[in-house]
């Protein structure tokens, strides 16, 4: 007798690798001890929140105003978007005011209150691969169908492939820059290539196609890299972010999703963002959270450590023989496996203690995703097994 529906009992199947390697590095930790485990399956930042969050934190908490835990306007505490709007403002280089603002349950809560918003039944939602994969989880949470692109050299956009994949379904195109699982960032040319694109092709078919943009790591960059503005690109854009890696605060549950100001119908497009909150059983944004990062914008943690990690790894990796690009933000490595079979690349790491994950979880075979948002210990205790292994298929 079937318990849960098919398609849930479909997708736990589908969607087990980072939770697999997970829980195998919690199994091996306890066997061989967690000093000897190198973890890299899941992006949950090792940093501490930065110190000014502590000091915000407190001083909330002791506020002894009266309603301050109760329900608020759907789409968020006022004060609270129109800061995000401000600090949105100057990044995107487009003037947005707290009404193009809704607070989430972080970029996860954004995304289902955006798909909610725009897609019909059998809607596509365009994503270039290799992508995070709660992507078709999210897409079909909303009756909606993702349809995964090759991307170009480099995990750049291959606006080619874009276009030959839009068809009369097409409600949007998913972006994400700095890119998990690649660490790349889409060049702006690339971005407003795609802009235009989209401004086209919208015109053709006579129905919007959005842009919809996944932002969490865009303040975690490296070596100077600028993160093109997707609004300045597109008019009909919605940005899906959250505080979750920035700040080092996932299970906090903050996020936001940001329409562009020119958008067509934005009075309607906003409705839609803000009832779908509501309606989704989110209702609103965590109110203590929302009050933190009002007063949090432009702080962000200190990227030095995971910049170290990158170097360390990328170094080592490559001079072990592996292909990998080397990642100009967010803190994951996709690196070529040595054999096509990425799965057993990955079951062969396991047995030297390192738990990776395969590229076949993030639509692409024949890759690994690495996680470096991990102590450096971590990192170099990691180090001899990518040699050993480099050496055996390499030969270096
Ligand atoms: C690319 C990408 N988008 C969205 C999310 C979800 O972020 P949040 O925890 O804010 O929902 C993640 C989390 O790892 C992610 O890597």
């Amino acid at each position: 007798m079937s318990v849960v529906a098919k398609k849930i009992a479909e997708f736990s199947c589908r969607s087990s690798w980072i939770r697999e390697m997970f829980e195998e590095g919690a199994r091996l930790a306890q066997v061989h001890g967690c000093d000897n485990v190198f973890d890299f399956s899941i992006g949950n930042p090792n940093l501490e929140p930065p110190e000014a969050f502590q000091r915000v934190i407190e001083e909330l908490v002791r506020d002894p105003t009266p309603g301050l835990h109760g329900y608020m306007s759907n789409a968020g505490y006022s004060q609270t978007r129109a800061a995000v709007a401000d600090y949105l403002s100057g990044d995107q280089g487009v003037a947005l005011t707290g009404d193009h603002v809704v607070m989430t349950c972080g970029a996860g809560g954004a995304f289902h209150v955006i798909l909610k918003t725009i897609l019909d039944p059998g809607d596509e939602v365009i994503v270039p691969s290799p992508y995070f994969v709660e992507y078709a989880f999210y897409a079909d949470n909303h009756g909606g169908v993702l349809r995964p692109v090759p991307s170009g050299p480099d995990f750049d956009l291959d606006v080619q492939a874009i276009a030959a994949a839009i068809r009369p379904q097409t409600r949007a195109v998913l972006i994400n820059s700095p890119h998990n699982p690649t660490g790349r960032v889409y060049p702006t040319e690339s971005v407003v290539e795609l802009g235009d694109l989209l401004r086209r092709a919208s015109a053709e078919s006579g129905r919007i196609i959005y842009l919809v943009s996944d932002e969490p790591y865009r303040r975690i960059v490296y070596d100077g890299c600028k993160v093109a503005s997707v609004m300045a690109a597109y008019e009909n854009t919605v940005i899906a972010s959250s505080y979750s890696k920035e700040l080092s605060l996932p299970g906090e549950r903050i996020g936001f999703a940001a329409a562009n100001p020119s958008a067509a119908g934005i009075d309607a497009l906003l409705e839609g963002l803000v009832l779908a909150n509501r309606i989704l059983g989110f209702v609103n944004a965590p109110a203590l959270m929302q009050r933190a990062v009002a007063r949090l914008q432009g702080v962000s943690v200190d990227v030095a450590p995971y910049r170290r990690n990158r170097d360390v790894l990328y170094a080592a990796l490559s001079e072990a023989g592996f292909e990998v690009f080397k990642p100009q933000g967010a803190f994951y490595l996709f690196p070529r496996a040595p054999i096509e079979d990425d799965v057993a690349f990955c079951r062969e790491l396991q047995q030297h203690l390192v738990l990776v994950v395969p590229g076949s979880g993030f639509g692409m075979k024949g890759h690994f995703r690495m996680a470096y948002c991990v102590a450096p210990e971590v990192v170099d205790g990691a180090l001899p097994a990518f040699r050993e292994v480099g050496a055996k298929y390499f030969g270096g």
